[in-house]
């Protein structure tokens, strides 16, 4: 036989032997105090409302809890999905419930529905970071911490009478490993009977083919065995939801009143809501927290835990040691960090070093234009040079003619001014004349 197989026989946990009790001790009351505990301390439940603008979300929930929430229409504007929760205190008897609705606001409105998912995935993690934040602090208080994560999602399917949109698909196949996901046909009144079997059918088929993991209630416990089995085949339930009473017969019921008839809520033949109050509310409630909190959780830790470096040790190994596997990170951490600093310092004296290049670029380009003005410029003052001293010929050249015009001028002046004397003796003569003549001719 190997050592570790001995070793393993040895620390091996011996079987308790069975014993059978003298008398009433007092411990099969324990049930109850664990009843009690629960009662005291009160529950809490997070739905998640899935579906478009206008399916009837903030309708069915009323109608589901008979009450009136806090209820803001949506519009169909909004530029992505946003989570808007809010939390209700709620009293039954003498149990007390910390309710959070959860409403997924603007789901499909977008012209791009790619991503429409993403913000709900990043909600649900939200939730389960926040818990397992709360689970790893030093001086923890689960017993009082106000528990976030979302224990069931409400998938609202449009009755189209056709089959699923892709948008539900993706939605449903991102959610399904996170969260419990109950489909429902919403608005089941606008849809005929055998077209609602159809439909069912079409949609559990497409799930199937798909992959898609919806939530199935439990058959392990004998209790509801029976009744889970059942409703497993019901789904995807098909609601009807309203707050509006109308009197069937001598009864006020909560109905929809159309010109032809009245459509009523908790009337199996009408719709499934009664079913799914059942099974949401009644019977497995209970499990819907449970199993967030064992599978999907669960995952969700496994998967940090695991991310951040932890591992649990296998039979064989030493056992897993916090601290040896904090040392591992940090060192891990800071080698990553001085690959990281490395690969910094690097880019800098590259960038600084391109830098430098292009500067060097930079000054031997202006240097070469600065040649090339001054060239131009010279070239310039060359021309310019060349037409002044063109010019001073010409000024020259003109002030040269103007004397002369100038001489020629006076001269002619000088002549001119002799010739009036000359010209007065003549006209004198002719003046003599053309008095004459003016006598002569009439
Ligand atoms: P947003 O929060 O704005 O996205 O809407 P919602 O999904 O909460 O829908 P809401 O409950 O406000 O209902 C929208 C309209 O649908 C209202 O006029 C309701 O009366 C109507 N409605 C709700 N449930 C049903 C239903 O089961 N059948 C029919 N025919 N109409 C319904
Ligand atoms: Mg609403």
């Amino acid at each position: 036989m190997a050592a570790t197989d001995l070793e393993r026989i040895s620390n091996a946990e011996p079987e308790p032997r069975s014993l059978s009790l003298g008398g009433h001790v007092g411990f099969d009351s324990l049930p109850d105090q664990l009843v009690s505990k629960s009662v005291t301390q009160g529950f809490s439940f997070n739905i998640l409302c899935v579906g478009e603008t206008g399916i009837g979300k903030s309708t069915l929930m009323n109608t589901l809890f008979n009450t009136t929430f806090e209820t803001e229409e949506a519009s169909h504007h909004e530029e992505c999905v946003r989570l808007r929760p809010q939390t209700y205190d709620l009293q039954e008897s003498n149990v007390h419930l910390k309710l959070t609705i959860v409403d997924a606001v603007g789901f499909g409105d977008q012209i791009n529905k790619d991503d429409s998912y993403r913000p709900i995935v990043d909600y649900i993690d939200t939730q389960f970071e926040n818990y397992l934040q709360e689970e790893l602090k030093i001086r923890r208080s689960l017993f009082d911490y106000h528990d976030t994560r979302i224990h069931v999602c409400l998938y609202f399917i449009t009755p189209t009478g056709h089959s699923l949109k892709s948008l539900d698909l993706v939605t449903m196949k991102k959610l399904d490993s996170k969260v419990n996901i109950i489909p429902i046909i919403a608005k089941a009144d606008t849809i005929s009977k055998s077209e609602l079997h159809k439909f069912k059918i079409k949609i559990m088929g497409e799930l199937v083919s798909n992959g898609v993991q919806i939530y199935q209630f439990p058959t392990d416990d004998e209790a509801v065995a029976e009744i889970n089995a059942v409703m497993n085949a019901h789904l995807p339930f098909a609601v009807v939801g309203s707050t509006e009473e109308v009197k069937v017969g001598n009864k006020l019921v909560r109905a929809r009143q159309y010109p032809w008839g009245v459509v009523q809520v908790e009337n199996e033949n009408h719709c499934d809501f009664v079913k799914l109050r059942e099974m949401l509310i009644r019977v497995n409630m209970e499990d819907l927290r449970e199993q967030t909190h064992s599978r999907h959780y669960e995952l969700y830790r496994r998967c940090k835990l695991e991310e951040m470096g932890f591992q649990d040790s296998d039979g064989d190994s030493q056992p897993f040691s916090l601290q040896e596997t904090y040392e591992a990170k940090r060192k891990e951490f800071l080698s990553e960090l001085q690959r990281k600093e490395e690969e910094m310092r690097q880019m800098f004296v590259n960038k600084v070093k391109e830098t430098e290049l292009e500067l060097k670029e930079k000054e031997r380009e202006l240097h070469e234009k600065f040649e090339h003005l001054k060239r131009i410029h010279q070239e310039e003052k060359r021309k310019v040079e060349e037409k002044r001293r063109e010019l001073e010929e010409e000024t020259n050249a003109f002030n040269c003619r103007k004397a002369a015009m100038e001489a020629l001028q006076s001269q002619a002046l000088h002549a001119t001014s002799q010739q009036p004397l000359r010209k007065d003796k003549d006209k004198k003569k002719v003046g003599g004349w053309s008095s004459i003549y003016s006598v002569t001719i009439p």
